[in-house]
């Protein structure tokens, strides 16, 4: 493809927005907190935080380099920066890890639409502070028919954005939610601070206790920090394959990964203070924050409309990060199979819709739907970000450290010499990304 046919974002704030609109999902705010909880706290978190400057931000850079470079998906990107040799299978990761995770992030999303219905319905005003809402989680979740249908909705909506294209549907959509996001859920820390015994949960989150420590909590926090930042599967390849030359590689990778950071350290100072003060179990898994904020937001004035906000904003971030999921796959087809857009995307709402089901109905108490002890929907979650995940952003690595020349990487990341970039820090992050990097990830993954 020449380079003009290429749709690209109008402007550089609109790539801005669609990166960190990619990243920021129910990764930071479902996803953090429930792990936060089953990983014992602040230890947990630190690991997360060295992970994420030390690896995620350098494997941005490496996506972002091949996507632009590549001019294409992963695939294509690795066929057109490495011709004639076996890189391009590398590619299809991307497209496994991708149907992982759409199965189970469609179910979620479908539980936050389930919520804001709620919102609407008037269940979370301040007479109902006292309910059973790990009751009503569980009741609703392992429900035969209702998350379905929630699931379908999340899965609808996800897929008209998709068919808009790109810069009508994902730059315009992600403009307004991300600021409206972030304020809801500084609202949410200040009313978790006021709460009785909140100084428990921030004792939790800020005090590390390393006792606790696994060689699963690496792994955990390694593939929660690729999965929340949208890494090690082709999806900033896309996005950085609409970037122009002149943009600013690490600019744009640092604010990306620095805002997706502090959603997620936000969302868990909003949780894990309630989650003591209302005696919520911490390590109970995906249910924790659907059983945590109504808690919240009935203990507040105006919580329903409040609950209702957040979780409108809270959906459209789930939608904003679901499509670029959505477009790994529907570009493949497109580049690799040459279907048309619209089949793309009707191929994938599928997959989506039959693989979401399954994990749905799996968490059903005697469902038959699980393996080795654990759930479908606890599986497809785990395995794609501690190994498909994984597993990508090494092959990423190795290839922007090993088989790319230097001199082609130091030139997308100072925009052919256009950008003046201290020589140190880019060295610093060429040697993270060539040496680093790929040891710390392969010895995670060997030690697991
Ligand atoms: N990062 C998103 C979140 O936190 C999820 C997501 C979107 C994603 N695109 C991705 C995860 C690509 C891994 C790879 O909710």
């Amino acid at each position: 493809m020449k380079e003009s046919d290429r749709s690209s974002f109008g402007s550089r704030f609109g790539v801005i927005v669609a990166m960190v609109g990619s990243a920021v999902g129910l990764g930071n705010i479902w996803r953090f907190p429930y792990l936060v909880g089953e990983n014992g706290g602040a230890a947990f978190i630190l690991i997360y935080l060295l992970f994420s400057v030390l690896i995620s931000l350098p494997v941005f850079c490496a996506e972002f380099v091949i996507g632009r470079r590549g001019r294409a998906s992963a695939v294509g990107a690795f066929r057109n920066l490495a011709p004639g040799t076996k890189w391009y299978l590398s590619g299809f990761t991307s497209i496994l890890a991708v149907f992982l995770i759409l199965s189970f992030y469609s179910v979620v999303g479908g539980w936050g639409i389930k919520y804001m219905v709620d919102s609407v319905l008037l269940k979370f005003t301040q007479d109902a502070a006292g309910t059973d809402f790990a009751a009503g989680f569980a009741q609703f979740s392992t429900g035969n028919w209702a998350p379905l249908v929630y699931m379908l909705i999340f899965v609808v909506i996800t897929a008209a954005v998709v068919i808009l294209g790109v810069e009508k549907g994902i730059e315009r959509f992600s403009k307004w939610i991300m600021p409206i996001l972030f304020v809801l859920i500084l609202v949410l820390v200040v009313r978790s601070a006021f709460l009785p015994n909140s100084d428990v949960g921030y004792r939790y989150l800020f005090q590390p206790d390393f006792s606790k420590v696994t060689s699963q909590t690496f792994i955990a926090a390694l593939g929660q920090s690729f999965f929340s930042m949208s890494l090690g599967m082709g999806a900033i390849i896309i996005y950085g394959s609409y970037v122009k030359k002149s943009d600013n590689i690490l600019s744009h990778s640092a604010i990306t990964v620095g805002l997706d950071t502090l959603f997620a350290l936000l969302a868990a100072c909003a949780i894990m203070p309630a989650v003591f003060s209302f005696g919520v179990e911490p390590g109970q898994g995906p249910g924790l924050v659907f059983v945590t904020l109504p808690h919240i937001f009935s203990n507040m004035p105006l919580g329903s409309l409040v609950a209702f906000l957040f979780f409108f904003s809270l959906l459209l971030a789930a939608v904003s990060s679901a499509i670029s999921l959505v477009e790994v796959m529907v570009s493949f087809l497109i580049e690799e199979c040459r279907c048309s857009r619209k089949l793309a995307v009707f191929i994938s709402i599928l997959t989506q819709a039959v693989f979401g089901t399954l994990c749905s109905l799996s968490l059903k108490p005697g469902s038959p739907l699980t393996l080795g002890g654990l759930t479908l929907f606890d599986l497809f979650d785990k395995i794609s970000s501690d190994y498909v995940l994984t597993i990508g952003a090494l092959l990423i690595v190795l290839f922007v450290g090993w088989k790319m020349k230097k001199a082609d990487f130091m030139d997308e990341m100072t925009s052919g010499g256009t950008i003046r970039l201290p020589k140190w820090l880019a060295n610093t992050i060429y040697w993270l990304i060539k040496a680093v990097a790929p040891l710390a990830i392969l010895t995670i993954l060997i030690f697991s």
